[in-house]
């Protein structure tokens, strides 16, 4: 059984390698009438593009989207809109360098999936890593485009908050700085921190790992299928399967183990809004795997690239003891390209779960329900 296709309703299937002619995806499952263009699509696209500082891979790749299907000029607003058929999205691959990787063709590089395919499906495309290249993440950021227009109200951020050792300080937190800077960071003094020390890792020809947080505001309460879909173990399986990822906390997380259950539970009071207000959020607005109405809060952890300048021990696929060194172009820090990533699973997850929500309940309960003597 393969599994290149994630989500219920709103349904992802993602195809391509590396170094092939193109890559792409099938968003199955949008409701028709949505407003969606390339145009849309190409902006989230532009920000996890590669070569756009000396941070990132110098792989020029324009990474300029097209529609296939699943759109069609409406009639009444003369707009292009979704018709409720497959989207097929393609971004055609264009500066593959496969050369790059002739040395290593034989070869395992440690920390990467080339021993892995190789040992699952005797057949390994060796050319920037084939299909376990994040190459693949490209289409994530194109369906995450369209899973953003299906929750209304939804707004999905992320952020670069911890680089190697170093981390940001969130008092100094504002959304603004994450456009001015090359690491997607909120903290600008984190950032110009970073700059010199990314410069040396990447001149070292060494690597990092890095921490990324996302937060989707305006999501409803109600969302989730408890048991087996609940909405926190799907955001954990959506972010884990992004490449590098090594790890993912929801809310306080692993903090949660060291703290009271004082100091963790959410206490709740009535809002002017006549919605529950929560004095906090350390449930990262999940409880019992279904939204609170709060936030979504959801950290996770990015390992340093594994292709690396520096000399390592390993193997080759005939059995053979050698040692490898791997040119061509790599980031330094995976995890910076990672967060417009972050983002895309996160809309895809909430957008998957608002259209089941929709399909078994309908509209959400008018909550508060009526006191029982004003019945
Ligand atoms: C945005 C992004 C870019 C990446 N670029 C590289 C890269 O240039 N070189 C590399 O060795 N790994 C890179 N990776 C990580 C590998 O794809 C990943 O480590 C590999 O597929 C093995 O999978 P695993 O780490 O999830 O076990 C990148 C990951 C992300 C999220």
């Amino acid at each position: 059984m393969s599994f290149n296709t994630f989500g219920h309703l709103f349904r992802v299937t993602t195809f391509g390698e590396s170094h092939g002619p193109a890559i792409g995806c099938v968003v199955d499952g949008c409701p028709p009438g949505i407003p969606l263009t390339a145009v849309d699509i190409q902006h989230f696209l532009d920000k996890r593009r590669p070569g756009q500082s000396r941070f990132t891979t110098q792989r020029q790749e324009p990474d300029a989207v097209s529609i296939l299907s699943g759109v069609f000029s409406d009639d009444r607003t003369g707009g292009q809109v979704t018709t409720g058929t497959p989207i097929m999205l393609m971004i055609e691959n264009v500066d593959q360098r496969s050369k790059d990787y002739s040395a290593i063709r034989d070869l395992y590089r440690p920390g990467h999936a080339d021993y892995t395919y190789d040992v699952k499906y005797g057949v390994r495309d060796y050319r920037g890593g084939g299909r376990s290249s994040a190459r693949e993440t490209a289409c994530r950021v194109a369906a995450g485009a369209v899973a953003r227009k299906i929750v209304p109200g939804m707004a999905v951020r992320a952020a670069l908050v911890q680089m190697g050792p170093h981390k940001i300080d969130r008092r100094r937190w504002d959304w603004d700085e994450i456009d001015r800077n090359p690491f997607f960071c909120p903290d600008r003094e984190a950032a110009a921190q970073w700059e010199p020390y990314l410069d040396g890792i990447r001149k070292a020809g060494s690597s990092i790992g890095a921490v990324i947080e996302v937060v989707a505001e305006g999501v409803p309460a109600g969302l989730g299928a408890p048991v087996y879909g609940k909405l926190d173990a799907d955001l954990a399986a959506a972010f884990m399967s992004i490449n590098a990822v090594k790890g993912v906390e929801i809310g306080a997380g692993f903090t949660a183990a060291e703290l009271s259950g004082e100091e963790n539970a959410d206490e709740m009071r009535m809002g002017n809004d006549g919605k529950p207000l929560f004095l906090s959020n350390q449930a990262g607005g999940i409880l019992g795997g279904i939204s609170t109405g709060q936030p979504l809060v959801a950290r996770f952890a990015v390992k340093p690239t594994s292709s690396i300048l520096t000399p390592r021990r390993s193997i080759d696929r005939y059995g053979h003891e050698a040692d490898i060194q791997t040119k061509g172009r790599h980031d330094p820090c995976v995890g910076i390209r990672g967060v417009p990533v972050g983002e895309a699973m996160m809309a895809c997850v909430v957008a998957d779960h608002y259209l089941r929500q929709r399909g078994q309940v309908g509209e959400s309960a008018a909550w508060p329900f009526p006191a029982p003597d004003a019945r």
